[in-house]
């Protein structure tokens, strides 16, 4: 028996990357799972994953940044699941790689719009429903980038440190009405994200493509203590613990899953 048999989950940006190991890893600890994405075909696909491990996969057409659809794709994972106990703000876009300088502000205000504000509007529209069935959790995925800031991170990094201050916040609030509210900090993971910014600087035959890819495997053997990248169902199960009965009394942390990159 997993340690969410009976739980229902929303996984935002289920549907690919992190958010998918995410989704498969509650899975198979027992939770049914809402998927609330933008992109409906890998949502699509992860869902009939889900399926294939005998659990309820509903996939709901949702743009996080923009705060009615938030709350309509709350409101219609409640009605198809019945229930939901468990929130997992993943979705998260990286913005270009560029100096601050450079900086365009639609890149500025989508690290701010998806990776920050939506934590606050999905969260919103989700805490009424724990409040009435006497608790919930939450799990903000956020970044080493929001650990200390660095060449490239002025908006991705601003973004995932407000993640971790909004989760404490959120935390403070909402304990007395048993609602857990966590941080999980990723380190390096080669998803799409990363070979979004290649196509950003000219698809992977790109000598930046490979330049990005060397920057990734160079980093982890100078910087990683564990020396090996990290996979989204190693977050996955950073979540599954927190969310689980065992992290009961957890709340306002941010955990690293790094391999020991950032140890604050
Ligand atoms: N990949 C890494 O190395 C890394 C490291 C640290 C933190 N993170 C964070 O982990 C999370 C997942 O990253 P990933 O690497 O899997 O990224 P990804 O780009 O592979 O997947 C992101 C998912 O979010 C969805 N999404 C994006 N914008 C959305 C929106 N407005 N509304 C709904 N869905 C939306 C996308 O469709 C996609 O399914 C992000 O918050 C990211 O910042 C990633």
């Amino acid at each position: 028996m997993g340690r969410l048999e009976g739980k229902a989950a929303i996984v935002t940006g289920g549907g690919r990357g992190i958010g998918r190991g995410i989704s498969l890893v509650l899975a198979g600890e027992g939770a049914d799972i809402a998927i609330l994405d933008l992109d409906l075909e890998n949502a699509n696909r992860t869902a009939a994953e889900i399926g294939g491990l005998g659990r309820r996969a509903i996939v709901v057409r949702t743009d996080v940044s923009d705060p009615s659809s938030a709350e309509s794709g709350v409101a219609a994972a409640i009605e198809a699941l019945g229930r939901v106990d468990i929130l997992v703000n993943n979705a998260g876009v990286a913005g270009a790689n560029v100096a601050a300088s450079k900086l365009t502000l639609d890149d500025w205000d989508a690290c701010y719009r998806v990776n920050l504000r939506a934590i606050w509007t999905m969260s919103s529209a989700l805490i009424p429903h724990f409040k009435a069935n006497g608790g919930g959790k939450i799990v903000n995925i956020s970044s080493i980038a929001g650990r200390v800031g660095g060449v490239g991170l002025a908006h991705y990094g601003a973004s995932k440190a407000g993640a971790i201050s909004v989760t404490q916040s959120l935390a403070a609030e909402l304990g007395p009405s048993n609602i857990n509210v966590n941080a999980v900090c990723p380190g390096l993971l080669w998803t799409d994200m990363w070979r979004g910014l290649e196509a950003a600087v000219g698809g992977d035959a790109a000598p930046e493509a490979v330049e990005q890819r060397r920057f990734f495997e160079t980093y982890l053997r100078s910087n990683c203590p564990l020396r090996r990248e990290q996979f989204p169902e190693d977050i996955g199960h950073a979540v599954a613990f927190l969310v689980s009965e065992q992290a009961r009394n957890i709340t306002g942390q941010a955990l690293n899953v790094d391999g020991g990159i950032r140890m604050n």
